[in-house]
């Protein structure tokens, strides 16, 4: 069984594609965690012009064992990740290690942007989640504040507006949901209302 989590940028589809993992026993990928550590190791050379080169190669060479994941959540690391994801190379080279993930045999549940179009099509359950912009920021601000990061909060609903605007923009095209995606709204849900919700779908589908 494949489950298919998109949404923009801290919709809740992380902590509900967690949850379904759990739920239905699956492994579980974040997948926008390779976009952020292709990003985060090619940030001395964003502003370089040979910077869609530099990042398909890492992107080519990508490997994740080493890499501290806290050190990708920054709202910085987001924008670094959202620039080097229009590259075609990138999106070529991190498409195969998401469908190794999606087809192993006890099956996965992946959260990204085009999991349901793009990664895994034929997945059995696909949930495109959603939620106001002010409504995001407000909850990934007290995501990193957990952390014990320090936050100003007028700025990650910048970065935020941003990067939906980026990742709107895309050349190939922008992100969608699947035609076949079911739209979960979080906008006044709670989490625990979220992931119910979630689970109800997915039990729908399948
Ligand atoms: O989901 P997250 O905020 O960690 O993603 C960071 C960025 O990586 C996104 O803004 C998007 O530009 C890119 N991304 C992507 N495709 C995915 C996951 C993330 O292009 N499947």
């Amino acid at each position: 069984m494949i489950i298919a989590v998109d949404g923009p940028a801290a919709s809740g589809k992380g902590t509900i594609a967690a949850a379904l993992a759990r739920r239905f026993g699956l492994p579980h990928l974040d997948t926008g965690l390779l976009y952020r550590a292709v990003g985060l190791s090619v940030k001395a050379h964003i502003e370089a012009p040979d910077i869609e080169a530099r990042a398909t190669r890492a992107a080519e060479l990508l490997d994740v064992t080493g890499v501290d994941p806290q050190a990708l959540l920054g709202a910085d690391v987001g924008i670094l990740a959202s620039r080097i994801a229009v590259f075609a190379g990138v999106r070529r080279a991190l498409f195969a290690v998401q469908r190794d993930f999606a087809l192993q045999p006890a099956g996965a549940v992946l959260d990204g942007r085009d999991i349901g179009t793009v990664i895994a099509p034929e997945a059995d359950a696909k949930l495109f989640i959603v939620a106001d912009a002010a409504v995001r920021a407000g909850r990934r601000a007290r995501q990193l504040e957990a952390r014990g990061l320090t936050i100003d909060r007028t700025r990650l609903l910048a970065d935020i507006e941003a990067r939906d605007a980026r990742d709107r923009a895309a050349p190939h095209g922008g992100f969608h949901p699947a035609d076949d995606a079911v739209l979960l709204d979080t906008t006044d849900l709670d989490i625990e209302a979220a992931i119910t919700a979630a689970i109800a779908e997915v039990e729908a589908a399948i």
